[in-house]
């Protein structure tokens, strides 16, 4: 959507906010021992706490409150009752719904200690979120965004899976334009003004393509190795980027 006055931006920031504290608090209980159904359990309690519905639930009847997606899964993983392992990646997608207007948020964590390459698989793929978000300026074309993204990627050799792309919120969950990782110099279009979009850059150490678990919902890579991703909604500017879920 496009943001028509101040009273949308209101109602986004809240949404924004919600989404952001949901996925904090998952977050900080991220350690050996605990399972993705309890993460996502409080995730739900806290949602309903806040007057805010799943989207992935709402949308698109999800098997659980928010996606959490393990080891080499990297996106769309259903919580389950399996024990995280030290060593591990877990990422935590939240998205939900308030009053009509949707916001969306990621983040992958380190479960306990990690090696050196995944804490820069961790650092690259936050760096490419961050600097791709501050590219983004109306009037700027949208592949500026993919373009802070390759760059990142290739500085600390990491591939970008293909397919996995940010988009349009706001109104809905998934809206249009699709906002690729990866650089088509074809693409014309232009960032709008007030346009509400993600970033959501995933990077990983073996893989650019992904396969669907027979699950339905697990995306996982096809070589294997780990992935990361992080994951914004913002409203985009002539200038900064007004971040609503950090
Ligand atoms: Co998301
Ligand atoms: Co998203």
């Amino acid at each position: 959507m496009t943001v028509d006055g101040p009273d949308q931006l209101e109602k986004l920031k809240e949404i924004g906010a919600i989404c952001r504290d949901v996925l904090a608090a998952m977050g900080a209980r991220v350690a050996p021992g605990v399972t993705p159904l309890e993460l996502d359990v409080m995730a739900g309690e806290m949602l309903a706490e806040r007057g805010a519905t799943s989207a992935p639930k709402l949308a698109y009847d999800f098997p659980g409150f928010t996606c959490i997606s393990v080891g080499d899964a990297v996106a769309h993983g259903i919580p389950d009752d399996t024990p995280l392992r030290e060593g591990d990646l877990v990422n935590i997608d939240v998205s939900a719904e308030k009053d009509g207007f949707f916001a969306d948020t990621g983040s992958s964590f380190a479960v306990g200690k990690i090696s050196p390459d995944l804490q820069k698989l961790l650092d690259a793929t936050k760096a490419a979120q961050r600097k791709a978000m501050f590219a983004a300026r109306a009037g700027q074309p949208i592949n500026v965004i993919a373009k802070a993204v390759e760059r990142e990627a290739a500085k600390h050799g990491f591939k970008i899976v293909e397919g996995l792309n940010g988009h349009g919120v706001g109104a809905w969950i998934h809206e249009e334009p699709s906002v690729s990782n990866i650089y088509h110099p074809s693409d014309r279009q232009k960032l709008q003004e007030g346009q509400v979009l993600t970033i959501e850059p995933f990077l990983a150490t073996q893989s650019d393509q992904y396969v669907e678990d027979a699950d339905g919902w697990t995306l996982r890579l096809d070589k294997g190795g780990f992935g990361a991703q992080f994951e914004h909604t913002f409203v985009v500017t002539k200038g900064m980027p007004i971040v609503l879920t950090a």
